[in-house]
């Protein structure tokens, strides 16, 4: 299908070619120069120590809590609005996940009250999800996880460039996941980045990425090293060159492209604000003085809520009539019937999650890109408001 507005556009021109064909050329295609350097400037751009290049975001959760020793016998706290990447990475572990109910129909992030509620003498970890580019309360969560003795994990997928009270997503926790998959703010394809401050963690985290190998290839490419051991049971994460390479380029390009979704966002609000019975989440978000918090969002999923009881699919159907491509960030975690057959025998728990329940059916997610002037906004949310027409 041809879409007049596709849900996202990839954001790639001359320089991303370039950047590909150069490693082509190179005749070095994986974890070579070109990942140290994207790993170095993704650790610069947010303000950390350490940034570790992965396959993928899901697998970077996976070493991320491989790293912090969570295994069977433990729970890990995770949002119950999320894609299932957050989920399935602690599935992967043996542990327990526990999901947690949103914080209200304006704020779609972890409720922190729900955590609480959730803790028991089992917790190991709470992963957050700052959902569509909005951190969560990151005060909150740290507090609770201190008090509680918990490690922290973002979900930092849809969060590059975002912050929360002037430091980046991705530093908020004991150790960050991003993805750089091909709809999101910087994309590679696939990819994906795992940060922390800490140098012990990295070190695990580099281990784990690669088999548990002392050396790499380039390290005996380049004459340091004639063989290696295997000291951990680790994987195959690893990323390309050609991804890091793409990586590079987007990162320097992501300001402006997190700058021009966030124009766009204002249009739509502004677009949106006459159409009865639409509420749009995360209204007036860290704006002065600061509601809940003072943040930046990344602006990665622009969501709105449709009027209570309206009927999404015949929505969805007749923008797709018009062209424009919509979508819907996220069935509930606990609706799969996957995750269904794993609450009832009691691998995963999922209780009271009321605000979810009711928000879910409303949530409809807009056309957002980089690339899009004020016109999509516009003519989405007229399409929108002759939808809804009586
Ligand atoms: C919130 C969230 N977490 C994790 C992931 C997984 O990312 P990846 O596809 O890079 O594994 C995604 C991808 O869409 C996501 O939206």
């Amino acid at each position: 299908m041809s879409w007049n507005v596709a849900l996202s556009e990839l954001e790639y021109g001359p320089e991303e070619e370039a950047a590909v064909l150069e490693v082509l050329r190179s005749r070095w295609l994986t974890m070579g120069e070109r990942t140290t350097r994207f790993e170095n400037e993704f650790a610069a751009f947010i303000g950390t120590e350490h940034a570790v290049a992965v396959s993928n975001c899901t697998v970077g959760l996976h070493l991320a809590l491989i790293a912090l020793g969570v295994g069977p016998g433990d729970e890990v706290i995770v949002p119950d609005l999320t894609f299932v990447a957050s989920l399935n990475a602690v599935r992967y572990t043996g542990a327990t996940p526990v999901l947690v109910d949103i914080t209200s129909q304006h704020d779609l992030t972890l409720s922190v009250q729900d955590v609480q509620a959730k803790i028991t003498p089992r917790t190991k970890a709470i992963i957050v999800m700052h959902y569509g580019g909005y951190p969560c309360d990151m005060d909150a969560v740290r507090s609770l996880a201190s008090q509680h003795g918990l490690a922290v994990v973002e979900d930092a997928a849809h969060a590059p460039g975002a912050s929360h009270r002037d430091t980046m997503a991705g530093c908020l926790g004991d150790v960050a996941a991003f993805s750089f998959y091909s709809n999101k703010n910087l994309a590679t394809g696939e990819g994906g980045m795992v940060t922390t401050s800490s140098a012990d963690m990295a070190q695990k985290l580099r281990l784990l990425r690669s088999h548990g190998m002392t050396h790499q290839t380039m390290d005996r490419h380049k004459g340091h090293a004639y063989s290696y051991d295997v000291v951990e049971l680790g994987y195959n994460y690893r990323i390309t060159e050609i991804e890091a390479a793409l990586g590079l380029v987007q990162l320097a390009r992501l300001p402006a492209h997190n700058a021009a979704r966030a124009r766009l966002v204002k249009r739509y609000r502004e677009a949106l604000s006459g159409i009865s019975g639409v509420d749009v989440p995360f209204t007036g978000f860290g704006e002065p003085p600061g509601w809940p918090y003072p943040a930046v969002s990344s602006h990665h999923l622009f969501v709105i809520l449709l009027p209570d009881g309206a009927d999404r699919l015949r929505v969805m159907k007749a923008l797709k009539n018009e062209g424009i491509q919509t979508s819907i960030h996220y069935p509930p975690l606990h609706d799969f019937s996957n995750v269904k057959g794993d609450v009832e025998a009691g691998l995963i728990r999922a209780e009271a999650l009321e605000n979810v329940d009711r928000v879910a059916p409303r949530l409809l997610t807009l056309p957002l890109s980089a690339s899009y002037g004020p016109d999509v906004a516009d003519r989405v949310a007229e399409a929108i408001s002759r939808t809804l027409a009586p």
